[in-house]
């Protein structure tokens, strides 16, 4: 198996996570490590043995020493752009962290200049990867619960940021919210026609902006799909994919606390998870390693992750307007 090289941009605190899911996957090679704070960088460096010659605080200079074919980025989302635009003009593919973008003008360029270039963008998008979203989808695939007529989710966490999530003007619809209107999208296998936000930060917040929303959303298909969300709650807690009830003409699918469970006919059965080899991740890491090499568009490639990005923005616009928006046009 021919290793693909490939440099780690950005070592924050979820960046440096990334560095040990590269060096433990077997497909890629490590080529160095980028980051414009000098102390994180060598914290990291020192964490997980890099030599200083593979460390480096431009990314311009990493790419003319280390030569990798691709770049992993997880810079905060505002710089996303500018990074992955030094890596296409360097003739890299490129794994994004989510968001895309913080802004949809810039996704869209995004996307539209890897297209240019002829190079791959992929947003890793990891929630879907894991277990339990393949289940779902699965169990919906087979038609066991019928047709989806509604969905209710529910996620609740309190989590203390410091950095850029703090300032942002809708921490909970641009950095969160993303992962779940992307799940959507997977679960249900349709795109998103109208969405209806109301957005808001309850007295006791800690987050700047906006820390909560309820959201209602209409898919293709006539799927109603009602969401709450919050960042700041202070009581119980969801898990990170939130609690969901999928409605069919035959049945319940609950999926809460991780688990998974199917109602029907007065009953109520536990699923087990699908087994797969690699999940989260190590599955969107192994996914943009088979797109490259069988030079396809990966699953989460950057034009479809439009789809679930525009439904961050469009919420954000009904947030501002307090109106439903559409999504003729994207
Ligand atoms: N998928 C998930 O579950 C998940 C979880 C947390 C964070 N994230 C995403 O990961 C990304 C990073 O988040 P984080 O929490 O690690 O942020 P962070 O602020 O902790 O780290 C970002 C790092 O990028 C560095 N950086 C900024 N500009 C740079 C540049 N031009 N070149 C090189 N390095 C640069 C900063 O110095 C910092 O060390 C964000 O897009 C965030 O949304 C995803």
């Amino acid at each position: 198996m021919e290793r693909i090289r490939i440099l780690q941009v950005g070592v924050g605190s979820f960046g440096k996570s990334w560095v040990d899911i590269i060096k433990n996957s077997p497909e890629w090679e490590l080529a160095g490590i980028v980051d414009i704070n000098k102390e994180s960088l060598q914290s990291v460096a020192k964490e997980y043995h890099i030599p200083s010659e593979r460390c480096f605080t431009s990314l311009e200079e990493a790419i003319k020493k280390t030569e990798p074919s691709a770049i992993m980025n997880a810079t905060p989302p505002k710089f996303h752009k500018d990074t992955s635009i030094i890596a296409f003009d360097a003739g890299l593919d490129v794994l994004t962290e989510k968001p895309l973008s913080d802004n949809i003008k810039d996704a869209r360029e995004m996307v539209a200049y890897a297209q240019a270039k002829n190079k791959k963008i992929m947003v890793s998008q990891n929630y879907r990867y894991r277990r339990q979203p393949r289940t779902v989808r699965k169990i919906i695939k087979d038609s066991i619960i019928g047709r989806i007529g509604y969905i209710v989710i529910n996620f609740q966490r309190g989590p203390r940021f410091e950095g850029f999530r703090k300032e942002m003007d809708y921490p909970l619809l641009v950095d969160m919210a993303i992962h779940h209107f992307d799940l959507m999208r997977y679960i249900t296998g349709e795109n998103p026609v109208s969405i209806y936000t109301k957005s808001m930060n309850p007295y006791w917040s800690w987050f700047k902006g906006d820390a909560s929303a309820h959201i209602l959303i209409e898919f293709e298909k006539n799927i109603q799909i009602s969401y709450s969300g919050s960042w700041v709650s202070t009581g119980r807690e969801t898990s990170w994919d939130g609690d969901w009830e999928i409605y069919g003409e035959k049945g319940t699918i609950l999926w809460k606390d991780s688990r998974i469970y199917v109602v029907s006919d007065g009953k109520t059965e536990e699923v087990e998870p699908i087994k797969t080899d690699r999940e989260d991740r190590y599955l969107s890491l192994y996914e943009f390693y088979c797109a490259l090499k069988e030079n396809r568009e990966p699953e989460t490639g950057g034009k479809d992750n439009l789809y679930s990005l525009s439904m961050v923005f469009k919420s954000i616009e009904s947030a501002k307007s307090g109106t439903p928006v559409s999504f003729r046009t994207l």
